[in-house]
């Protein structure tokens, strides 16, 4: 299949793509503009993303949108984050039926505001018997914070020796394809606690774009250059 005049196999697609969103503040500045016009703008790019995703057919796509670390952050910064969440859902409650999208959260939501929650709840009950696109957003997610959640459930379960295959259950990822596939905008080369356990087999991309210049056209390329790289896991060619 073609997209923007770039050939990709439909068998070596990406099941399972993460994507760091950075750089919206970095974008802001450039238009001398507040931060926050570089979050609304970052959201726009959610939305072509997404919906190029599930024409695509990707399995599973995790977006994220909010680390236990981005608390850190002055507080209004935070409430306007969490405010467009809020804008979002309601937006783009259409667009994620008309595409069959299903919605899921990794993270402890818990913490978040009653209106958030409530609002997040019920779009993911509404979406529940889609059967296209997951869209997994991160929300309050940190690859540390899961993999303790994880222990703790173990340590209060009956459970004595654990592998790999069982451990997995415990994530917030349990129900998801492997991560084949982790992009990064903005140019900053880390992880910043993203996906820390399923990461240990993901191809890394990094582009200097920042996330609102990120295009759904870069997005193809990018995958064009998965489907190129060769994944041996350890093995030989
Ligand atoms: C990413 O953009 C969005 C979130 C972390 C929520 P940033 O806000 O980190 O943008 P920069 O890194 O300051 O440019
Ligand atoms: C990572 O971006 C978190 C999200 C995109 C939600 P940050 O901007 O918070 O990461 P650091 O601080 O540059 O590592
Ligand atoms: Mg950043």
């Amino acid at each position: 299949m073609k997209f923007f005049g770039i050939e990709l196999y439909v068998e070596k697609l990406p099941k399972h793509i993460g994507i760091i969103m950075d750089g919206n503040g970095r974008w802001a500045q450039k238009h001398n503009l507040p931060r926050i016009f570089g979050h609304r703008e970052g959201l726009k790019t959610v939305r072509r993303i997404v919906e190029i995703s599930a024409k695509l057919g990707i399995r599973c796509l995790s977006l994220y949108a909010f680390s236990t670390e981005n608390w850190n952050r002055p507080k209004d910064e935070i409430e306007s984050l969490f405010s467009l969440l809020r804008n979002y859902i309601k937006l783009e409650k259409k667009m994620l039926k008309k595409n069959n999208i299903k919605l899921i959260v990794s993270g402890d939501i818990s913490k978040l505001d009653e209106k958030t929650k409530i609002l997040l709840q019920n779009l993911i009950e509404e979406l529940r018997n889609n059967n296209g696109l997951i869209l997994n957003l991160c929300i309050n997610y940190g690859g540390r914070q899961e993999i303790i959640t994880a222990v703790n459930k173990i340590l209060s379960s009956e459970i004595k020796r654990i592998n790999e295959e069982e451990f997995k259950n415990f994530l917030y990822t349990k129900n998801l394809p492997e991560l084949d596939f982790l992009i990064r905008t903005s140019g900053e080369l880390r992880i910043s606690n993203f996906m820390l356990w399923q990461i240990a087999y993901t191809e890394l991309y990094f582009t200097k774009t920042l996330w609102p210049d990120f295009t759904p056209k870069e997005f193809v390329l990018a995958i064009k250059e998965f489907q190129l790289r060769e994944r041996r896991f350890g093995r030989l060619k």
